[in-house]
Formats: C-alpha cells, sequence, structure tokens
C-alpha cells in the first residue's frame, strides 16, 4: 500500500525543472522570446504533466487506504504508463482499462505498463465511451476490487491543482504560458496558477476540440468553484487529429530538431510548438512578449526503461 509521507516527501524534494531558452531567428524577427520549461526533465519514470498530475492523486489514494489504482486510456496513453510507473515505484496495485481490443503482441506503452506490474482490462469503444458513468465504475469494482480512480488523462481537481503549481516555479518575467491540450486537467491548472495580467495559451491536439474549452472550465470549478478568464485554446495545430501528423508537422518538428537538439514528441509537444511559431511569425504576440513553453512530455526518441514492480504483501 502506497505511504502517504514517503510519496509527500519524494515529490517535495524533486527539483522544479529548468527554464531554457530557444535562440531561434524566426522568434527575434517577430520580437518574441520563448523560454522553455523543461517539464520532460522533472523525473525519468514520471515526466512531465504526468509528475503534477498525479502528485496529489497518490498521496490522496494513500491517505484514503487504497491499494490499487484505476485508470483508462488508449493503447498509447502516456498517463497509462505513468500510472503504472508510479504504482510500482509507491507501492500500488495498477489496473489499466485500455480503450478497444487486445492486439499482441503488446505495443511498447503497453509491453512497459505490465512490465511494471499493471493489469490490463479492455473495454469496447461504445463500453469504453460510458467508463464515467456509475454501472462501468461498479463492473470494474466487481472485477478488481476497491481501487482509487484516476480518470483518462488523469484530469480531475487533484491533478488541476498539482498543476496549478507550475507558474510559480518560473523565476523571470513572462506574460505568456503555452502548453498542449488533451484532457484539459495542465491548461487548466496552469491557467489557476498564474498572477495578474499574464494568460495561458493551450494547443488542442484533438481535430474538433472545441468541447475543450467547457472540459478546462469544468476542471477550474471542480477544483476551485470557479473559472478564470486568462486562458484561450487555439483550435488549428491538431494536425488531422490525435495521434495524426501531416507533412506541415513533421517538416516543423524535423527542423526544429534540427536547429535544436531536440525532438519534440508529436502527439502534444510538437503541436503547440508549431502553432506557437506559426502564431509568433502572424504577429499575434505583441513585441517584446515572453512566452513559457511547456515541454509535457519526454523527448520522442528517449523512452524509459521499466521499474521493476515494488514487492507486495
Ligand atoms: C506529453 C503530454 N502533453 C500534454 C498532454 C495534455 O495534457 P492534458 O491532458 O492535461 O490536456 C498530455 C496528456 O495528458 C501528455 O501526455
Amino acid at each position: 500500500m502506497g505511504d502517504p509521507g514517503r510519496i509527500r516527501r519524494e515529490f517535495d524534494r524533486t527539483p522544479s525543472s529548468p527554464l531554457m531558452e530557444l535562440d531561434d531567428p524566426r522568434l527575434s524577427r517577430a520580437g518574441v522570446r520563448v523560454i522553455l520549461k523543461r517539464d520532460d526533465l522533472t523525473h525519468p519514470l514520471l515526466p512531465g504533466n504526468k509528475w503534477r498530475k498525479l502528485k496529489y492523486n497518490l498521496a490522496r489514494a494513500a491517505e484514503l487506504g487504497h491499494e490499487t489504482l484505476l485508470t483508462f486510456g488508449g493503447a498509447y496513453s502516456n498517463h497509462v504508463r505513468a500510472v503504472a510507473s508510479a504504482g510500482a515505484r509507491f507501492g500500488f496495485r495498477t489496473v489499466g482499462v485500455i480503450r478497444g481490443e487486445e492486439h499482441l503482441p503488446l505495443n511498447e506503452v503497453l509491453a512497459f505498463a505490465t512490465g511494471s506490474g499493471m493489469r490490463l482490462a479492455y473495454l469496447d469503444r461504445a463500453t469504453y465511451r460510458a467508463k464515467d458513468t456509475a454501472p462501468v465504475v461498479e463492473e470494474l469494482r466487481r472485477e478488481f476490487g476497491r481501487f482509487y480512480l484516476l480518470p483518462e488523462g488523469g484530469s480531475n481537481e487533484r491533478a488541476v491543482r498539482g498543476c496549478a503549481e507550475l507558474p510559480g516555479e518560473i523565476g523571470v518575467p513572462f506574460d505568456v504560458v503555452c502548453c498542449p491540450v488533451g484532457t484539459g486537467g495542465t491548461l487548466a491548472g496552469i491557467a489557476a496558477g498564474l498572477a495578474e495580467g499574464q494568460r495561458a495559451l493551450g494547443f488542442s491536439v484533438l481535430r474538433g476540440g472545441r468541447f475543450l474549452a467547457d472540459v478546462v472550465a469544468g476542471l477550474q470549478t471542480a477544483a476551485y468553484g470557479e473559472v478564470s478568464a486568462n486562458w484561450t485554446i487555439e483550435y488549428d495545430f491538431h494536425a488531422g487529429g490525435y495521434a495524426r501528423r501531416g507533412p506541415e508537422l513533421d517538416a516543423f518538428a524535423d527542423d526544429f530538431a534540427h536547429r535544436h537538439g531536440m525532438s519534440l514528441d508529436r502527439i502534444y509537444v510538437a503541436k503547440m510548438m508549431w502553432g506557437l511559431f506559426t502564431l509568433a511569425e502572424r504577429g499575434a504576440f505583441p513585441r517584446d512578449t515572453t512566452v513559457v513553453a511547456v515541454v509535457t512530455g519526454p523527448m520522442a526518441a528517449d523512452p524509459p526503461a521499466p521499474p521493476r514492480p515494488a514487492s507486495r504483501p
């Protein structure tokens, strides 16, 4: 079973992620300064926004005496991978409920998850869509017993509170924080943590992602009882939809890797960066704007090795 004290200590002693200024003539021409917040470097097994989203959830699960974490995701979910790692590290059993059918051999993400001790279950797409309803959750409880439920993408009010700590770590003056948006918790939290006069700009990685504005507002309401007016979402940089990529995104990301030596993850971070550069070059930011772009996930070519599961009673 997870130990809340140990979980808190480990989170508290982890240094905040570094800042890295981007030197790029396209930005200097536009008069925009871009600083990367390298959350990808926070923790090798729980990188990026996963660390922030799990922080208060893991402590809460342990406080409530839960032995099992159960969560949902697609077959390539970074979140499912992170929950598997967190369980192995902090002594929780983990269950990953995966959208769609089982495909063998398991892909790299799910092989990592099972290698970390996670049990996998599969829901057909119709049942998966109903995963937040009482009948589906009850059926999962019948099958797996008592568990702490982490929603898809890990986005709930505790995740929002964890992400709200990010702006406080930025030790330089800035105007805008950018992040990718998938399930909305990261943007909801970052915006909530900003000071007066600063704003947050999210980039939807989903096609048809306009519903995300309601999702982000709902998460802020769940966490704080109100919605902040300091964030917006860009919807034109999804490159075809979730996990899709077109020639423009690929060309941008290849060029970015060449110029800056960073191979951005193309499901999330590359879409945000592509959108940010495009907007800067279009003159969407006033000159002398400082933007902090959050690298919310690990570099593309650098998957961590699976940890060994913690021994269990
Ligand atoms: C690397 C990465 N960046 C960004 C996001 C999007 O964050 P959110 O789902 O909170 O909108 C995710 C998904 O959680 C992710 O895995």
